[in-house]
């Protein structure tokens, strides 16, 4: 809903304050159009896409329309979509094909692409998938009740202008699939690097910072909601900066970490994705000096070879990554790393996978999402070099770098037996209902039988006596 919550009340946006007459007309005359009708979101993705997700259910159910998680109710059917390798894009693809069949059936109703796909694609979308009938980008979202309003008349609805404002600042997304524990809060969207694998640039846009008191005021909703948990998001959380206009006060990231860690201590805190040649020893002194900042840094390496990491235009080496883990474990030692990694990127040799294998162990990562090298168009890649790793050598070398990840993550487990951690309890495990699941600090999934009285959402103290790759198992103390 728009502003609905008062913690959020009088937040300066550019944005909400250009907010035209002619909206406020649109939104009450869309009400009595509405009346009751369903729509139904479907998202792919990182992260950022699904926290994008409650914030255009925000928007659509201000003008009337109710969620459901049933594609064949509903009157208005969305993907919010992911371009981030191709195989992202063929999943999405096959998905339309399948809400193009419920659209035969049930005539007049409206399919929507959103996010990234639709950035990159634009009316070329329309085009190639016929039954598309709105496609909007990820900064044009504001825009949903006309395009919807143009999509019930017949015509298509586009909008895929980027923004160098938008950042939603004042829209308090609508919770969808929440376990009630932990919540998403968008701080940056956008991205400047320039990574030349990547196409987040192309359907991100530029680099924005939010308004920091309304990042503040939505872990404060949270919080009055029962959550415990937030994680911060942005492509680059690191190079987060915002001036206050009035104070012209640069609130940097490692600020906004504590900031919202003094919202309660009872809340933790979590933020993702760090960039290894962005984040600062303030972020990591942060962490140290609270105990509600979790002690888990998501720190994307994608190649241990320096040769390859500056033709992906990652801007540091493998000896300035390799630090950046030294400083981490000299600062907090207790504190989990993570990496995104690619194989089989351009001209990567059998040394440099070696390298990359070598980095995985040196850095002792917990968990890695680790990916074979996908052309995207229009990247610096794609238009500078050859993509010259045949797939089988790329899937090859994809397939030692999870071997590997998964001995690293298993010895580090194993030396968790014994300990006892704080975990947080998110809710029933996956395989049995007489067991929890939750995270400790470090981020890793502990399982545990459950105890009379508990409920997720409670912190519980569990002693570690059984470990996997993937998770820890405990009983409660
Ligand atoms: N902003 C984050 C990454 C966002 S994309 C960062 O800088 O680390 C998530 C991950 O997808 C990337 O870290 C990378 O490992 C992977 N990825 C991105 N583009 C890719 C491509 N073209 N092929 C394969 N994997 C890719
Ligand atoms: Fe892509 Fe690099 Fe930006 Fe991450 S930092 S989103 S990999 S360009
Ligand atoms: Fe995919 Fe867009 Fe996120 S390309 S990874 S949904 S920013």
């Amino acid at each position: 809903m728009y502003d609905k919550n008062p913690t959020l009340e009088g937040i300066g946006n550019k944005t909400i304050d250009d907010s035209k007459q002619g909206d406020v007309f649109y939104q009450e005359q869309m009400k009595s159009d509405v009346k009751g009708k369903k729509f139904y979101i479907e998202s792919y993705g990182c992260a950022m896409n699904f926290s994008d997700s409650e914030i255009v259910a925000s928007i659509l159910n201000d003008i009337g329309y109710v969620p459901t998680k049933i594609a064949e109710e509903s009157d208005l059917i969305l993907i919010n979509t992911c371009s981030i390798r191709e195989k992202a894009e063929d999943t999405v693809r096959r998905r339309l094909h399948t809400f193009n069949k419920l659209k035969k059936k049930r005539p007049g109703t409206l399919i929507g692409v959103l996010g990234c796909m639709a950035e990159r694609l634009k009316a070329k979308l329309l085009d190639q998938e016929k039954l598309v009938d709105l496609v909007v980008g990820p900064d044009a979202y504001r825009d949903l009740p006309k395009l919807v309003s143009t999509a019930t008349d017949g015509e298509k609805g586009i909008n895929v202008i980027l923004s160098r404002e938008e950042t939603y600042a004042d829209i308090s997304p609508m919770r969808l699939d929440s376990n009630g524990v932990s919540g998403y809060i968008s701080i940056t969207r956008g991205c400047d690097n320039m990574c030349s694998f990547c196409v987040v640039p192309f359907t991100r846009g530029r680099e924005r910072s939010r308004n920091a008191f309304s990042i503040v005021a939505e872990a404060n909703d949270l919080l009055e909601k029962g959550y415990k948990e937030v994680t911060l998001l942005g492509q680059n959380v690191d190079s987060y900066k915002w001036e206050n206009p009035e104070t012209k006060d640069v609130v940097s990231f490692a600020q906004l970490l504590v900031m919202v860690a003094e919202v309660h201590p009872s809340m933790r805190v979590r933020f993702s994705t760090s960039h290894p040649k962005d984040i600062t020893d303030e972020v990591l002194f942060a962490i140290r000096d609270h105990k509600n900042i979790c002690n888990y840094i998501h720190l994307p390496v994608q190649s241990g070879s320096s040769r390859i990491l500056e033709l992906m235009n990652r801007t540091y080496t493998r000896e300035w990554y390799i630090k950046k883990i030294d400083r981490i474990n000299e600062v907090i030692p207790e504190c989990a790393v993570s990496a995104d990694i690619i194989t089989g990127f351009c001209t990567e040799t059998e040394e440099d996978h070696e390298e990359t294998l070598s980095i995985i162990q040196y850095s002792n990562f917990i968990i890695s999402y680790m990916f074979y090298y996908s052309e995207r168009p229009g990247t610096l890649a794609a238009r500078k070099y050859e993509d010259d790793i045949p797939l089988e050598v790329k899937k090859r070398r994809l397939s030692d770098v999870i071997r590997v990840q998964a001995q690293v993550a298993f010895a580090h487990n194993k030396a968790d037996l014994g300990k006892t951690f704080e975990v947080l309890i998110e809710g029933d495990s996956k395989k049995s209902d007489q067991d929890f699941k939750g995270r400790n600090s470090q981020s890793k999934m502990v399982i545990f039988p459950k105890k009379e009285g508990l409920k997720p959402g409670d912190y519980v103290m569990v002693k570690i006596d059984a470990v996997t790759s993937a998770t820890l198992k405990g009983k409660i103390v």
